[in-house]
């Protein structure tokens, strides 16, 4: 069966630690990386902007000896010129990998559906696991290990979060989440982390979230296609930015993270993010190795 990664729970304890020890040992010793997609592409379908996502899948293509492609969805434009299965299908005929950034995880669910290549989800709606993996990685490296680590999640319960939650369940790190009123984790992703053996917190109050933490993290309060929400998240999340206070309520040696784009003065303080416990540009570095060693998990490399 081909494998597929639209959330983290795709993967399974195993697969997820030697995805993140290759990134490791390929973030040492690039000269050990496999050319697991020469002569290969990769079709990289965007319908909403990115930075870091964009490049890093680029880049791990790129370094793996494949042949990144970048579609807009301005392009192709899903089920208007043409359906999502056809594009899909489309893209199945010429590349080894689809990777999509979507506003409804169904479309990738869609795609999926019809061909027998790889689908990576680059975020949807309710996921965005590579960030996850990124967001692993470099717990991983700045603790040494995962196991019994405490990341607190500051903020909304959107798709990083998600993604966040399955990610700590599988690699036995802790995970305490806050957030206001109205905006916490869905039920449905609480219990399947908890399926997954997460013993995941939910709480109204940041400071209990971040006591004893080793990582504070936190996303915007708006995520991409809800901007019609803007005024009424703004009034709901008041109150709710990380700032030198807040990281000081947490472990001594706590690091604080951010999936990026930021809002300073919004979700966090320029204090904190452009402080010395910030590890955000590690973290946005780490998009790029992580992606590497899932995409070759995927397509198999010859093991
Ligand atoms: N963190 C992240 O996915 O960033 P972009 O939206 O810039 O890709
Ligand atoms: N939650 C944010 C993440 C951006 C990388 C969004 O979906 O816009």
């Amino acid at each position: 069966m081909t494998p597929h990664f639209l959330e983290v729970d795709d993967l399974d304890p195993v697969r997820l630690r030697r995805i993140l020890d290759d990134a490791v040992a390929w973030k040492a010793d690039p000269a050990a990386i496999p050319p697991a997609l020469a002569g290969r592409a990769a079709a990289a379908l965007f319908q909403k902007p990115s930075a870091r996502t964009r490049i890093s899948i680029e880049m791990a293509v790129a370094t793996l000896g494949g042949h990144p492609i970048y579609v807009r969805d301005e392009e192709v434009n899903l089920d208007v010129r043409e359906s999502v299965e056809d594009v899909a299908r489309t893209m199945a005929s010429m590349c080894s990998v689809i990777a999509a950034r979507v506003f409804d995880h169904h479309v990738l669910e869609r795609m999926v559906a019809v061909v027998d290549i790889p689908v990576v989800n680059l975020l949807s709606d309710t996921a965005h696991p590579c960030q996850a993996l990124a967001d692993l990685l470099t717990v991983r490296e700045h603790f040494g290990d995962l196991e019994g680590r405490r990341i607190a999640y500051v903020g909304d319960g959107n798709n990083v979060a998600a993604s966040l939650a399955y990610a700590a369940a599988l690699s036995g790190v802790e995970l305490a989440v806050a957030s206001p009123d109205g905006y916490e984790l869905d039920a449905h992703v609480v219990d399947r982390a908890r399926n997954l053996g997460s013993a995941v917190e939910l709480l109204g109050d940041p400071y209990d979230a971040v006591r004893g933490a080793d990582v504070v993290y936190t996303d915007v309060w708006t995520s991409m296609g809800q901007e019609s929400e803007r005024e009424s998240r703004l009034r709901a999340f008041a109150g709710w930015t990380i700032d030198a206070a807040l990281m000081k309520a947490a472990s001594d040696d706590a690091i604080f993270m951010h999936c990026l784009p930021a809002h300073r003065g919004e979700e966090v303080a320029a204090e904190v993010i452009d402080g010395p416990q910030s590890v955000v540009w590690q973290q946005a570095g780490n998009r790029m190795h992580s992606a590497r060693s899932l995409l070759v998990d995927l397509v198999g490399a010859g093991r």
